[in-house]
């Protein structure tokens, strides 16, 4: 019986321990494991090579998105590095306008200067993508939905396009998470993780990891190299990582139904001039969401911003203004968030003054459109 993938969040990786007996998975914080004197090749010998903990958790991730090899990382960003490090000299890279602020820094300001030519484009509109990818790209990299603006790309054909050009095709699928969205699937070389966000799950666990479709010479080359850069997780936060694996798919159901309500809402008011959210008809990625995400279901991801007509002083007012939300960088955990991302972003921001973006939280949806409504009536609109 192949389990559903439900089943594999809660018990991949996460088998009782065979020492124990213990049912729930054990925290190996040795930095060092005893040495074999028969012959054979140690199972653990490092921490920083490999560890109990950290194997668990990439066993999960592998099987959660379906992948050959999980590769764990110290953070969102280094796992972002550890893909984009493998670009040589006079090689290209193709990536997304609309991306993570943290990815146009590396793209704008370390790969230029080991030679790497970079072309920042709309990767939703597949004629610049192909015109981009012509004369050769070593790397598609793509963001759907995009932070800040939930913009959605349809992975299928970008990984066509990037493999007839001879490129590799990555995904960072942070927004979405493999319960909504399963990259390797739709033919993506390599998805990426801020682990930060939902697979944490709570705010207190920082993380970041790569999952390859298929164990080659791409991913044990990235793995070598993390071994030399010391990028890897620590036990504690693998541990605690694994454990939001277990309830991954059931948080993001929740998360998903608050985010439609109040995505729902915010559509209405009279202060908003957009909302941008996959799950709305009106959202031009829509169609795409629908079959790429679970939208069938009604789950279109619980990452949302807004526009607000009033400009930047709106949108810090509401960003200022909410009592539930709380205003905070990052996503994914149980609480609701709240940014204004072109103050948050700093010097590489694209954000428009006018957006706040939000991390729809495990709370009552009702309680969160009362505070959203509450915060909005002090822009007179
Ligand atoms: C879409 C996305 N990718 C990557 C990252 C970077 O992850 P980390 O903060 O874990 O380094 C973030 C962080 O917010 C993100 O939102």
């Amino acid at each position: 019986m192949t389990p559903k993938f439900d089943t594999l969040a809660v018990h991949a990786g996460a088998e009782p321990d065979g020492e124990t007996g213990a049912v729930a998975p054990p925290l190996h914080l040795s930095t060092t494991f005893v040495h074999r004197t028969d012959g054979e090749p140690d199972t653990f010998s490092y921490q920083r090579d490999d560890n109990p903990t950290q194997h668990r958790l990439e066993t999960a991730l592998a099987a959660l998105e379906g992948g050959e090899r999980a590769l764990a990382y110290a953070s969102g960003m280094a796992a972002i590095a550890a893909v984009l490090d493998t670009l040589q000299r006079g090689q290209r890279v193709v990536v997304p306008e609309d991306c993570y602020v943290g990815t146009r820094g590396y793209v704008t300001e370390v790969l230029p200067e080991r030679g790497v030519d970079v072309a920042t484009i709309d990767i939703t509109d597949l004629e610049a993508v192909r015109a981009a990818c012509k004369g050769g790209v070593a790397l598609l990299w793509a963001e759907s939905p995009s932070n800040p603006r939930l913009r959605v790309s349809d992975l299928a054909e970008l990984a066509k396009i990037a493999h007839a050009g001879g490129a590799r095709f990555a995904c960072d699928n942070t927004f979405a998470t493999p319960v909504l969205q399963r990259p390797l699937e739709l033919g993506a070389d390599v998805v990426m993780h801020s682990t930060t966000k939902y697979f944490g799950g709570h705010s207190d666990v920082l993380g970041g990891a790569l999952v390859f479709a298929r164990n080659d010479d791409f991913a044990e080359r990235i793995a070598a190299r993390r071994l030399l850069t010391g990028a890897i997780l620590a036990p504690f936060s693998a541990w605690l990582t694994l454990r939001g694996c277990r309830s991954l798919p059931a948080r993001m159901a929740l998360h998903c139904s608050n985010a439609r309500k109040v995505a729902e809402f915010l559509a209405t008011h009279p202060a908003v001039e957009r909302v941008n959210f996959p799950g709305l008809p009106t959202h031009p990625g829509h169609s795409i969401a629908k079959r790429q995400m679970r939208g069938h279901e009604g789950m279109f991801g619980a990452m949302l911003s807004v526009e607000l007509r009033g400009g930047y002083d709106a949108a810090l007012r509401l960003a200022r203004g909410t009592r539930i939300f709380t205003n905070a960088t990052s996503l994914g955990g149980c609480e609701s968030l709240i940014e204004h991302r072109a103050s948050a972003e700093g010097a590489h921001t694209h954000s428009p003054p006018g957006l706040v973006r939000l991390s729809v939280g495990l709370e009552d949806a009702d309680d969160l459109i009362a505070d959203l409504a509450q915060a909005l009536a002090t822009q007179g609109g």
